[in-house]
């Protein structure tokens, strides 16, 4: 005898059986499509910082081909590798990171020419006049700009000049001793900014700042001088938000309105934005195996950033630092007691993080309203 089911029993029992199928369809269907793939819909790039060194490990060089539409150098492209002694200029490892994207239609990003730390001991401890280092500064930007001009499409031409509060670090740029603006604030930067546009003047030029990537002191300071930049026709294109995570004791849905209304007010300026340096790192044990919630809780954070940033026309490129977790800089830096931070493991599995990435760009941009 058949009996008829209560009709709310039916439609639980529905609803139960057709949340099974579309589970079991997503699980066959996400991530057929790579990250390039998916980004490219979204007219987004999908990028990672890299290493030459392992380009010639198989499987570091196959996903990164497969998963990402532009690279950035990690070092090679900074003083301390391109300027081993103030005569030479070495390329090597940086027009290796170009061959890759070349071969495999990648952009690439540029970083970077300014930035107050990690700078060679000949240059930080040669006691240079500011005549002497402007004329160093000067002449390094035409160099290496020229060097990749039609190669490298956007530079971070200065990096992290701001403190916590906004203000402009004291640096061997700045006024330690400077290159002839010491104690006028953004002016040196303003002057690097107009170099670059002379050395190359199709590279688009950035900006790039770690820990203003939502609204904080720090962000309001960036975008006070990016705007008046532009209010003064200061050559300037865009803002890297770097967006280093440091820990998960975050308010999700908080960080990502703070960074969208971040990259709204930026790209308002009609000003590009690049997440520059995405990365989420988790504290680990000391086999440096993380907890299970932790990879969840850190998939979220990649959504919400993810999401932030396509819901801004403006928001053109979402870089990792790194992608997979065998290579990340955040192992050394906190002395093995936190990683785990980028979207493959160690093995080159896409973890939850990967996956987090691949349903927003797959979900696509949000219509504009
Ligand atoms: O390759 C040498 C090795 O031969 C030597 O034995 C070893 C000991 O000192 O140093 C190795 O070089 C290190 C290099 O990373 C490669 O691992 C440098 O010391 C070290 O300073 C360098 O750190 C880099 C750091 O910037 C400073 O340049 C990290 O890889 C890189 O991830 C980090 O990236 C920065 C961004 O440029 C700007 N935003 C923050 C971000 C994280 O700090």
């Amino acid at each position: 005898m058949i009996t008829r089911k209560h009709p709310q029993e039916n439609s639980l029992f529905e609803y139960l059986w057709r949340s099974v199928v579309f589970a079991a369809v997503m699980a066959s269907v996400c991530c057929a499509q790579s990250l390039r793939q998916e980004a490219e819909h979204d007219g987004v790039l999908i990028g990672t910082a890299v290493r030459p060194s392992q380009l010639s490990e198989t499987a570091y060089s196959s996903t990164l081909a497969r998963e990402f539409s532009m690279v950035e150098a990690e070092d090679a492209m900074k003083w301390w590798v391109l300027r081993p002694d103030p005569a030479t200029y070495d390329f090597r490892q940086g027009d290796e990171v170009v061959r890759f994207a070349q071969a495999h239609q990648m952009k690439i990003r540029g970083h970077c020419l300014v930035w107050g730390r990690y700078n060679p001991d000949w240059l930080t401890q040669g006691h240079y006049t500011t005549r002497h280092l402007s004329r160093l500064l000067h002449e390094h930007f035409n160099r290496v700009m020229k060097h990749y001009a039609g190669q490298v499409f956007a530079w971070d031409v200065v990096n992290e000049a701001l403190d916590e509060n906004g203000e402009v670090r004291d640096s061997l740029w700045y006024n330690q001793p400077g290159i002839g603006w010491s104690g006028k604030g953004t002016a040196y930067i303003e002057q690097v900014f107009r170099w670059a546009h002379k050395a190359d003047p199709q590279a688009l030029l950035f900006y790039n700042e770690a820990e203003g990537e939502g609204l904080n002191r720090k962000s309001d300071a960036v975008y006070a001088m990016v705007k008046d930049f532009k209010r003064r026709g200061v050559p300037i294109h865009g803002v890297g938000l770097q967006m280093h995570i440091p820990t998960l004791d975050v308010d999700i849905p908080a960080i990502t309105a703070s960074v969208f209304a971040n990259i709204a007010r930026l790209t308002a300026l009609g000003l590009q934005v690049h997440i520059t340096e995405l990365d989420v790192s988790l504290p680990v044990d000391s086999r440096g195996t993380p907890r299970p919630d932790d990879l969840t809780r850190q998939a979220d954070v990649y959504r919400g950033i993810v999401r932030a940033c396509l819901k801004s026309p403006g928001c053109t490129a979402i870089q990792t630092w790194g992608f997979t977790d065998k290579y990340s800089w955040i192992g050394s830096h906190s002395h093995g007691t936190r990683g785990q931070a980028l979207p493959f493991d160690r093995g080159y599995q896409p973890k939850s993080a990967y996956r987090a990435v691949w349903e927003e760009l797959s979900a696509g941009r949000p219509a504009a309203h």
